[in-house]
């Protein structure tokens, strides 16, 4: 600026005159200039852009989706399943945990996150607040992402709260009495899992039998509603002790809403279609679950099996007519996928291969 000033100061009118238009034609060239190389840098970026889309789609068309895994464009393997959210939320004493072990051994292996949901007092319906945050959360966390979340949980309806993506739900379902008779020694003597651990009830040395044979609360028909519930979610209704509309949503989210619903009986088939339904997660979980079965299995410490009095005097409750409905109807589904996904051979199961293909495909590519 000082150079100017002193030139400036040195010319003539007519000079400075024409000094001033030169400089503001020169301003305005170098701005079209400028925004040319905007324009040509917008369309190099077009370019760019484009030209990875077509790479993108050439590497899943040959199968290696997601391509190269060198290459900080794309992701080592998975591409939009690397979005993959699984929620399990696990029904108290189903032999969840024995299941959900098996997510904790494959997790490194398979590149998935495994996060527990911890809820206060073990409540299995959240506040509405909460509903919002974990909703917000479980979707927009991408760095959890691909993840596993196991909890004791009520089903949770993603839709209503105008996210994107929607979770994948599976659960597991166990004969009602003994699922309770289960929880019910589980509460006085714990498990080997935690055997250390102080359990809710410990020392009362009652049997189950002797129980319902005085009427005690523990064991009373109304305990046995717990996977209706846990199926049909987060409405007042769900937790009315035997109401039909609750039956009928439980149903219907089976069905809807999850991917697959195992028994706890069959668990090994579950983890067989698992893996051949889910491969990003649950690749190597069969031969793990066959291999480590005594390792997975978590046993209630003292259990003894109920009297059939016992037995026959739950299953005149309508609340247990009720939830043998609902374990009924999964184990009827359960059987269906079951049949379509997997052959027996030479005494063994095997999951069937991919039994479609596409033909027909218009317009031709020339
Ligand atoms: C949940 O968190 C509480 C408080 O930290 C803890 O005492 C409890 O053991 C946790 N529950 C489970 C199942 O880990
Ligand atoms: C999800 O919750 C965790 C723990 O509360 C928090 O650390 C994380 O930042 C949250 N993520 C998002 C995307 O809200």
């Amino acid at each position: 600026m000082r150079f100017l000033r002193i030139t400036t100061a040195t010319m003539p009118h007519k000079f400075q005159l024409l000094a001033v238009m030169a400089f503001g034609l020169a301003v305005l060239f170098i701005e079209k200039q400028i925004q040319d190389m905007d324009e040509s840098r917008e369309v190099l970026e077009r370019t760019v852009a484009r030209h990875e889309v077509a790479e993108a789609e050439q590497w899943r068309q040959r199968g290696e989706v997601g391509g190269p895994a060198s290459s900080p464009l794309h992701r080592a393997d998975g591409g939009d399943e690397d979005d993959l959210v699984v929620i399990y939320n696990r029904v108290p004493k189903t032999a969840s945990t024995s299941f959900t072990n098996i997510a904790y051994d494959l997790c490194g292996k398979n590149r998935f996150h495994v996060l527990h949901i911890n809820t206060s007092k073990n409540n299995p319906v959240l506040s509405l607040q909460d509903q919002v945050r974990f909703v917000h959360n479980v979707t927009s966390w991408r760095e959890m992402k691909p993840a596993f979340y196991h909890g004791h949980v009520a089903y949770l309806d993603f839709s209503k709260f105008g996210v994107a993506g929607q979770p994948r739900y599976i659960n597991v379902v166990r004969d009602p009495v003994e699922r309770l008779v289960s929880y019910y020694y589980f509460l006085r003597f714990g498990d080997d899992y935690r055997p250390g651990l102080r359990r809710r009830k410990q020392g009362d040395k009652k049997t189950f039998d002797q129980c319902v044979a005085t009427g005690g609360p523990d064991c009373a028909p109304e305990k046995l509603w717990l996977q209706i519930p846990f199926f049909c979610g987060h409405h007042s209704e769900c937790w009315n002790v035997g109401s039909a509309w609750a039956l009928q949503k439980a149903k219907a989210n089976l069905v809807n809403q999850y991917l697959l619903v195992g028994l706890t009986e069959e668990l090994e088939d579950f983890v067989m279609i698992l893996e051949a339904a889910l491969p990003r997660f649950f690749k190597g979980a069969t031969k793990l679950y066959r291999t480590g079965k005594k390792s997975h299995l978590r046993k209630t410490t003292e259990k003894k099996p109920p009297a059939t009095e016992t037995i026959s005097k739950l299953h005149r409750s309508d609340i247990w007519k009720m939830e043998n409905d609902f374990y009924q109807f999964a184990q009827e589904q359960f059987h269906f996928v079951r049949a379509h996904a997997v052959r027996e051979k030479d005494g063994e199961l095997l999951v069937l291969p991919q039994s479609f293909f596409y033909e027909k495909i218009y317009p031709k590519v020339s």
